[in-house]
């Protein structure tokens, strides 16, 4: 399956939902080369599935830049698609045909389209179930039917909106493990928002922490270990102990009300 990555700037990026509600998140900048897998990591509320959204063109941005290879988003599109943590399938239908609907509405040609569909189903480990309706699989299965379906797209930079937090331990394990080695694979980017410690650094080549009210990029830790990543691995263990250093010194009040303050004001009049 032929894909590439895609180069991410994201910059001065700032949000509020409406003149009337609080500022979402403030000054947001980050930069990623081709290939590069971004965790976003933060408390629920700090403005994590905002970003996301608006970085896959569903929701624009109140001030800032983003620009994917230096071109600004400004729509969604099959070059950056969204996971979600619940799969949107459709439960009566088969495997290949939840994968196929895309390039079928598409329009494309049945043989190109077949071939395209069973490449990404082999490539998330479903070969055995093609032909099986999704509503007879596990949740971790389905997630991995939601996966093809956005592979099948050739899509340069994945979004995942916290997509393993409904699965049992042992699946959210494999499926991280196969999402990040896919992406690898495929050399596109990763770009995941999460509340997991474990998950940032199981699948990170960078975490960025998000914190404070207006969300802001704290801190970015470069994650350089090894894969496969095994959560027993000392390296792993004590890089989870620095991100959660990190994390707990972010949360620590005064500097983010400070934050706040400053970006209420700067905001003010923004509609
Ligand atoms: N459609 C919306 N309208 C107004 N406020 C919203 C909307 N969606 C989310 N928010 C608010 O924006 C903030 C950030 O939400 P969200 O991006 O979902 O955070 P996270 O994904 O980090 O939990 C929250 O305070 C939330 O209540
Ligand atoms: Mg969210």
């Amino acid at each position: 399956m032929a894909a590439r990555g895609v180069n991410i700037r994201i910059e001065n990026l700032s949000h509020r939902y409406s003149s009337k509600s609080p500022v979402t998140f403030d000054r947001v900048n980050i930069a990623a080369e081709p290939g590069e897998s971004l965790v976003i990591i933060g408390r629920s509320g700090c403005g994590k599935s905002t970003l996301l959204h608006i970085v896959a063109g569903l929701l624009p941005p109140t001030n800032g830049t983003l620009l994917l290879d230096n071109v600004q988003v400004r729509a969604p599109s099959s070059r950056w698609v969204m996971m979600f943590q619940a799969p949107h399938l459709f439960p009566w239908m088969t495997v290949t045909r939840n994968v196929g609907i895309g390039l079928h509405f598409a329009g494309w040609p049945k043989k190109e389209m077949q071939e395209r569909v069973a490449e990404a189903i082999r490539l998330v480990n479903l070969e055995d179930y093609a032909n099986s309706n999704v509503q007879d699989l596990s949740g971790g299965q389905q997630q991995r039917v939601a996966l093809a379906r956005s592979l099948v797209m050739e899509p340069e930079l994945l979004l995942l909106d916290e997509p393993f937090s409904a699965l049992d331990a042992f699946t959210r394990t494999a499926l991280q493990r196969d999402v990040r080695s896919i992406a690898k694979q495929l050399g596109i980017n990763l770009m995941m928002v999460t509340h997991d410690i474990d998950e940032a650094v199981l699948m990170a080549d960078r975490a960025l922490v998000m914190a404070g009210s207006p969300g802001r990029i704290v801190h970015d830790l470069p994650v350089d270990l090894d894969d496969p990543r095994e959560r027993e691995d000392p390296l792993v263990q004590s890089t989870r102990a620095h991100l959660m250093q990190i994390f707990q010194d972010a949360a620590k009040p005064s500097p983010i009300r400070r934050n706040a303050a400053e970006a209420t004001t700067r905001l003010v009049g923004i509609t």
